[in-house]
């Protein structure tokens, strides 16, 4: 978790590689929720990726809010909600305001002492104390609030399951970014968070659920709404490989300064595999796995 608070860490990479949710995910989390719409939180937002998501998809909130540890994370987001508030883009948003503060995901003090209607937090609850968090969020929201969580891991590629094990290799193998990952973050969200769950004493109408990429392939899964796939060219996914935290520590370790870049062996092997990949502009669709889980605040 802390490589995300480095100055050096690649917040611009990361906000242009990384995966968007999908318009259906949002659409789910509007009918769910049966509060009010004035105040949204979106903890650990990072560069804004989900923030500036929530402010398309969900219009009747009329405030959001990001926050994160990370001071560059935060400085990222601000700069880019500026440059949108710049472009015509931002029509979509009109009248809507949007914040972000450094602040710890248990901690809700910029608002004040005032409740908030949602609180949203997009592949980072496997770096809270879940419970703690779960806490802090239902004392913060206001009767009926929304407490939503949700995450994505170990992406494949659609139409080469043959590359799978050496994209598990190149993410948890001893003699690759295996070793570089925070710990116990990266355990909990490989298993999908299925061992955190939201405490009914605090939180009802509690939803749970999961899907393993693979599987996004069969018609059983097509109403999973949190189905994270993109096509993009391979030059893309492996920029989007190299934006992980395990990959950064990876390239400050100065034992790997003459070691063969573990990304771009991978990419090497799999071009080798499937000569039409020797193309990095050619278009490839990434599966990821995922999961989430929403509760309401009981009034
Ligand atoms: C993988 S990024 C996710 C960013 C964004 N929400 C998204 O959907 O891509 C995880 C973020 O969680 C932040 N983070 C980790 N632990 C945190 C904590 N205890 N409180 C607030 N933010 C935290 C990190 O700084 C990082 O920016």
């Amino acid at each position: 978790m802390s490589q995300f608070s480095e100055s050096d860490f690649g917040a611009n990479d990361y906000s242009t590689a990384r995966p968007d949710y999908p318009p259906n995910f949002y659409d789910f989390l509007s009918r769910y929720h049966s509060g009010y719409n004035s105040q949204l939180v979106d903890v650990g937002c990072g560069p804004g990726t989900a923030t500036f998501q929530l402010v398309k998809w969900l219009p009747e909130f009329s405030k959001i809010t990001g926050t994160d540890l990370s001071p560059p994370m935060i400085s990222k987001a601000s700069e880019l909600a500026t440059r949108a508030s710049k472009t015509s883009q931002q029509e979509d948003s009109q009248g809507k305001q949007i914040e972000f503060h450094v602040s710890s995901s248990t901690d809700f003090s910029f608002l004040q002492g005032k409740s908030c209607d949602m609180i949203t937090a997009a592949e980072c609850a496997h770096w809270f104390d879940f419970n703690a968090f779960q806490s802090a969020a239902a004392e913060t929201l206001s009767a009926h609030g929304t407490i939503a969580i949700w995450g994505y891991i170990d992406s494949v590629l659609e139409r080469y399951p043959d590359t799978d094990a050496l994209m598990l290799d190149l993410q948890y193998g001893d003699d690759k970014l295996g070793p570089y990952w925070d710990q116990p973050g990266r355990d909990i969200l490989r298993g999908l968070l299925q061992d955190r769950h939201l405490d009914p004493t605090l939180y009802e109408r509690i939803q749970e659920s999961h899907v393993v990429a693979r599987e996004l392939t069969s018609a059983a899964t097509q109403d999973f709404p949190l189905r994270i796939t993109k096509e993009m060219p391979l030059s893309r996914y492996l920029a989007y490989l190299k934006t992980c935290s395990a990959y950064h520590a990876w390239k400050k370790d100065p034992q790997n300064r003459d070691s063969p870049d573990p990304c771009d062996e991978l990419i090497a092997t799999i071009q080798k595999m499937h000569p039409e990949l020797k193309d990095l502009n050619y278009k490839v669709r990434v599966l990821w796995s995922s999961f989430y889980k929403v509760g309401t605040r009981r009034a």
